[in-house]
């Protein structure tokens, strides 16, 4: 395949989601690591594999399912992504993007992504939640944009302004509803690292040094498309691990599995809850 997608590819997949849905979808919503459950929530849920919307990513990670849940979550007309794909999974950076892509050409206004995060910020504990409030690019800095390449001028600028990059008007709500649930959010900046390792305790250390609060192998890529795009973005973090900065303890996916399920029952409440506020 082609390291950047066409308009004709991204068209191609909407045509394909629109000839089945009847609704029209305002909120995207990617779902991250053992955290896909909140999409068994969509009612009138119209299905559609990932498979059949080329070049669609298809996650081949355990705790990710393949497939788009198009409905209505909490009366608002949603397009949930019930698992999403990786930079480490092999996948070039604008295919990460490309259903951010078809989100926007199918006039979807808002983007949430959830994804489960180490701690890097020492006070965050596994379960809690994270408001992502800004994030750092380093895989952008180091050249590997989903926005490298041919620019979508009909969807974008080819420069577009990042100071804004998570939806100020969401965070609020998102700490309205923290607050009438009971439970105390977290915020900080998020990282997104190629992976699929986990962190040294020295990379950890230079993460803590320039300002993370939470690591994780995602988020970071759609978000840019997203803003790229002029959808509003917000990021959550589920914390998993705490990170392994001091050299003694060993993370592993079945811990961050795990964590996602007790975490799952907070993060539902908080989007239903933004979701209601809409
Ligand atoms: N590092 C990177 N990604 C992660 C982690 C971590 O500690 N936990 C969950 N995703």
């Amino acid at each position: 395949m082609n390291e950047f997608i066409t308009l004709e590819q991204i068209d191609r997949a909407v045509d394909t989601i629109r000839g089945r849905i009847t609704n029209q979808p305002k909120v995207g919503m990617i779902l991250g690591s053992g955290l896909g459950s909140l999409a068994e929530s969509v009612e009138d849920a119209v299905f559609v594999p990932y498979s059949v919307l080329p070049p669609w990513p298809v996650s081949t990670v355990e705790g990710h399912e393949g497939r788009l849940v198009i409905g209505s979550l909490e009366n608002q007309e949603v397009m949930v992504m019930q698992g999403r794909s990786h930079y480490y999974e092999g996948y070039s950076m604008p295919q990460i993007g490309f259903p951010v892509r078809v989100m926007q050409r199918l006039g979807v206004e808002i983007l949430i992504v959830t994804n489960a995060a180490g701690a890097v910020n020492p006070d965050f504990e596994p379960g809690e939640v994270m408001l992502i409030t800004d994030h750092l690019n380093l895989l952008g800095m180091a050249g590997e944009s989903p926005l490298r390449g041919p620019n979508f001028d009909q969807i974008g600028p080819r420069f577009p302004d990042m100071g804004f990059a998570y939806d100020r008007k969401l965070g609020e709500l998102t700490r309205q509803v923290a607050k009438e649930s009971g439970f105390a959010l977290r915020e900080g900046v998020y990282v997104c690292l190629a992976g699929p390792s986990f962190e040294t305790p020295a990379d950890l250390r230079f993460l803590k040094a320039i300002g993370v609060d939470a690591v994780g192998m995602s988020t970071v890529p759609e978000v840019t498309v997203a803003v790229h795009g002029g959808m509003r973005a917000l990021g959550l973090s589920t914390i998993s691990n705490k990170a392994n900065l001091d050299g003694e303890t060993i993370t592993s996916h079945e811990e961050v599995l795990e964590a996602g399920k007790i975490v799952l029952p907070r993060l539902t409440q908080i989007v239903t809850g933004v979701l209601q506020r809409l």
